[in-house]
């Protein structure tokens, strides 16, 4: 079966990754492997998952390239930017996450993709001090310029489509200003009035990206494709965007477990989660302006899962506390600690605790590739705005808060979303069965 509103994907993907760091080259060199025979996706969906489609006797269980037009990994092509002038090669060696028997069968895949300069303003990530970045007179340069970068690529390269996908350092938190970010005619002023405080580098890469008609992905907290007017611009461009902040470790185990407390009517007083980490994304999120970005993302996830309204007397007093220390020797291993404390019967206390050794890049890489999949997808489907279907793969998902629309935390629900969304643009019924 195939849907005929979809089209095909035909040609080159070319995949523009803001930031050439631990995540991103992990990705990248992970896809490379894989196209050569040497490495197994491990933790795709859009490879490994299949989902069932028809019911009764005529259900079927297949895999999403069986069900709707996938971008396969041999036809995609990178590009990247980066603060840093570090290729491809250098930036994986340098992340230390993968092993250099897994990097070298693709160095010289890797070594020609060089960094174009970043759209980049040392205010936003102090902690960072490269100089491959170009020179704006405002804000709306800084955008124009990343919309030359993404031509020339297209030119350059041949691809058929592109999607860009951030997955640079975390920006300092940038909070909705009804006088700014509300509509695009405030945006646009804005950056041609190229006011720093509002408008973050981000902003210029997404913009564009939309612009150019390039689905967007937001892989860190920031609020850059998070405000109505870029949802506005989304709508007019009719071009995807998701976003924000990749759903990895801690975030992933607290969504796919907050549901057994609240299936099984238990109460929860508190659960404090707390990480080490070690690399650059560590360094950055050392900064307090900029772990705040992160807070706000990783708070929200508990309290629409065990919803207060709902249960007063088991959820109305939860004390949720996130923490992430920065501690170098650790690098991209980190370590994460999550005590849940939680009472049933009559109220009688009880404690769980949960100690995630993971590896954040080797978490992240699967979900970069999916996105970029999944969104590549969506816009060949003619979708646009906020891709929803996607909250499976992020923290905080983005939502409406503007008419208090509550954002789908809950790991099992996200995942009925997406295998649906699939259905339908697969031409298949959604259902709510859970297998
Ligand atoms: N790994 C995970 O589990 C995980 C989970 C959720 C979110 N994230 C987010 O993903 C992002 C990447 O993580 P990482 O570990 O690869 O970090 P990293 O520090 O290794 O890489 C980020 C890179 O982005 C570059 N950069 C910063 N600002 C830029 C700009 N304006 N333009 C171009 N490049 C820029 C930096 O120079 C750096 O090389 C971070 O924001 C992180 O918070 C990671």
């Amino acid at each position: 079966m195939s849907n005929p509103n979809v089209k095909p994907a035909t040609g080159k993907l070319g995949i523009m990754v803001v930031g050439l760091g631990a995540v991103s080259t992990t990705f990248m060199t992970g896809v490379m492997m894989t196209r050569k025979g040497l490495a197994k996706p491990v933790g795709s969906m859009t490879q490994y998952d299949k989902i069932r489609v028809g019911r009764g006797e005529n259900k079927k269980y297949l895999h999403y390239k069986d069900i709707v037009p996938l971008a396969k990994l041999d036809d995609i092509v990178f590009a990247a930017w980066d603060v840093y002038p570090a290729n491809a090669y250098e930036s994986a060696i340098n992340a230390q996450v993968l092993k250099k028997k897994d990097i070298e069968p693709v160095k010289d895949e890797l070594l020609k993709i060089k960094p174009l300069k970043a759209a980049f303003d040392k205010n936003y990530a102090k902690r960072l001090d490269g100089d491959n970045v170009k020179q704006c007179k405002d804000r709306w340069d800084m955008m124009e310029q990343v919309r030359e970068d993404i031509r020339n690529f297209k030119k350059e390269s041949g691809v058929d489509r592109v999607v860009v996908l951030w997955a640079a350092s975390t920006e300092i938190y940038v909070a909705p200003d009804k006088n700014v970010h509300y509509t695009l005619d405030q945006l646009e002023a804005a950056m041609k009035a190229n006011d720093v405080d509002h408008i973050s580098p981000s902003m210029c890469y997404a913009y564009a990206a939309l612009k150019e008609g390039c689905p967007f992905i937001m892989g860190a907290p920031n609020t850059t494709v998070d405000i109505p007017a870029m949802w506005q611009l989304s709508d007019e461009t009719k071009v995807p965007i998701a976003g924000k902040d990749f759903k990895t470790g801690q975030t992933l185990v607290k969504s796919g477990f907050a549901p057994i407390i609240g299936a099984r009517m238990l109460g929860m007083s508190g659960w404090f989660s707390t990480n080490i980490l070690g690399n650059r994304d560590g360094l950055v999120l050392d900064e307090p302006a900029n772990f705040r970005t992160k807070e706000v993302s990783k708070l929200s996830t508990l309290e629409s899962i065990l919803v207060a309204e709902d249960q007063p007397d088991l959820y109305s007093d939860i004390f949720h506390k996130v923490r992430i220390n920065y501690y170098p020797p650790r690098n991209d291993n980190k370590e994460g600690w999550d005590n849940i404390d939680i009472f049933g019967w009559m109220g009688y206390p009880m404690q769980i605790k949960i100690n995630f050794l993971c590896r954040d890049s080797i978490l992240a890489a699967p979900l970069c590739l999916d996105l970029c999949l999944l969104m590549d997808l969506a816009h060949r489907a003619g979708r646009y705005g906020t891709q929803r279907f996607l909250s499976f793969f992020l923290k905080s998902p983005q939502h409406d808060y503007t008419v208090d629309e509550v954002p789908v935390n809950h790991l099992f629900q996200q995942h009925v979303m997406l295998k649906n969304a699939i259905r339908e643009m697969g031409g298949y019924e959604a259902d709510e069965e859970i297998d």
